[in-house]
């Protein structure tokens, strides 16, 4: 077993780690309060082959491996989780469903200019729009329907919580075509947020990753064409499962990041603050903390990778990507948490960091998958 990073895996974690310090870092604390999308770090991310790391080359992508990705994601989140979250839907939801199950037209059409990121010189990003008012956790229970209607199909409904929302040009709509069906009655099209009938609603005031950009998605009546459906008839609902498994690896990488960034904050403070006549790093309250973010952030970043290693290799990692979001997740919240105590009265100020990090740490455990939906997914695994 190789626990060695390859050269061109290391290169590609420090131009992310570069590129964090660089262009996230400068101006996190105020996109965080003023809700601001961090749209120049989004295409300086484009511009770096970051938006489409796993897309093959002939499709626009930079033909990396998904260990680089979780490398990249992990640098990136330890700076700034709103910009890696949009990084992670493009790459992990939009392309990558295109890539693997996207006909050859679909490709050319949608996918070599989402996995550059750019469209006539603009920002060009997906978003993957599954979850509604009524069906977060419960996938199957969608109630948007997509009418057959001979040579297109007629989409109506509502989306929420979707991340990039405002900012995409591509949505990946999962929707009912066939109620009596079931799970197999449902389909995942390709929509263009400028066709009519496509209306982007409020966007929501989070606690965490505030500069995201989340919104409600309505659709009124919207002809989708016939081409724009992906995979067979009714392959809708394993299109995202299948998808989302390779997205909790990027959000499992997230919470990596976001442990990370929490726990080198913590100990670089622990090194300089003074109490009882010496560094607090020297108590064993602040030594004992540290070795445990340390010791649990080891754990998840061995988890991640070896279900990035696993999606790498084709084998299956349903079981290895829902174990690394669950355990990354939880990390990122119990670091930032402690990462927060390590710093007393600074902790809770906006300057320190920590934080911010506490409240992004929190959106891991929810959003694709709650910790709860990840474990119904490795209990099924196991039993199975
Ligand atoms: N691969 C292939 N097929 C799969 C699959 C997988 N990983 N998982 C399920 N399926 C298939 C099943 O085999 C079954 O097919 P058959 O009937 O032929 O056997 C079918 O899909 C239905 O599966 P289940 O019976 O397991 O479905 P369920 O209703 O019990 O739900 C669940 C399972 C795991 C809870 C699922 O609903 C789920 O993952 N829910 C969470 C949804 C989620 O993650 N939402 C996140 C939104 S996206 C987001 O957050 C992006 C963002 O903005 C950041």
């Amino acid at each position: 077993m190789d626990f060695q990073l390859s050269e061109e895996q290391k290169m590609i974690q420090q131009a992310a780690r570069d590129f964090a310090v660089r262009e996230c870092l400068p101006g996190v604390i105020e996109r965080d309060e003023q809700q601001k999308f961090p749209r120049e770090q989004i295409e300086k991310l484009a511009d770096l082959g970051f938006l489409g790391m796993m897309v093959k080359p002939e499709y626009g992508g930079a033909g990396l491996d998904t260990v680089s990705y979780v490398l990249a994601m992990e640098e990136i989140s330890k700076i700034d989780a709103s910009v890696s979250v949009c990084m992670s839907v493009n790459n992990s939801l939009v392309c990558y469903g295109l890539q693997e199950y996207g006909t050859e037209e679909q490709k050319q059409q949608y996918l070599v200019p989402l996995a550059q990121g750019k469209k006539e010189g603009g920002l060009y990003i997906g978003a993957f729009l599954l979850s509604e008012p009524e069906a977060g956790s419960d996938a199957t229970s969608q109630q948007t329907t997509a009418e057959d209607n001979g040579d297109h199909y007629l989409l109506n409904g509502t989306k929420n919580w979707i991340t990039n929302g405002g900012s995409a040009s591509v949505y990946l709509v999962i929707a009912q075509t066939d109620r009596s069906k079931g799970s197999k009655g449902i389909n995942a099209f390709i929509v263009e947020k400028s066709w009519p009938g496509v209306t982007v609603a409020a966007k929501e005031n989070k606690m965490g990753i505030r500069g995201s950009d989340t919104h409600t998605i309505l659709f009124s009546d919207v002809k989708v064409p016939k081409e724009n459906r992906i995979g067979e008839d009714g392959f809708g609902f394993k299109f995202a499962m299948k998808t989302l498994a390779g997205g909790r690896i990027g959000i499992a990488s997230q919470a990596l990041g976001i442990a990370g960034g929490a726990f080198e904050r913590a100990r670089d403070y622990s090194k300089t603050r003074k109490s009882f006549g010496t560094e607090i790093m020297h108590h064993q309250a602040i030594a004992f903390k540290l070795a445990d973010m340390a010791l649990k952030i080891e754990a998840a970043r061995l988890l991640c990778l070896k279900a990035a290693w696993e999606k790498d290799q084709h084998l299956n990692y349903d079981i290895s990507s829902s174990m690394a979001k669950l355990y990354a997740s939880e990390t990122a919240m119990w670091t930032a948490v402690e990462a927060v105590q390590v710093h007393g009265g600074y902790g809770f100020v906006k300057e320190y960091h920590v934080e911010r990090l506490m409240r992004d740490a929190k959106i891991t455990q929810i959003y694709e998958g709650t910790s709860e939906v990840q474990r119904i997914v490795i209990s099924r695994g196991i039993l199975k």
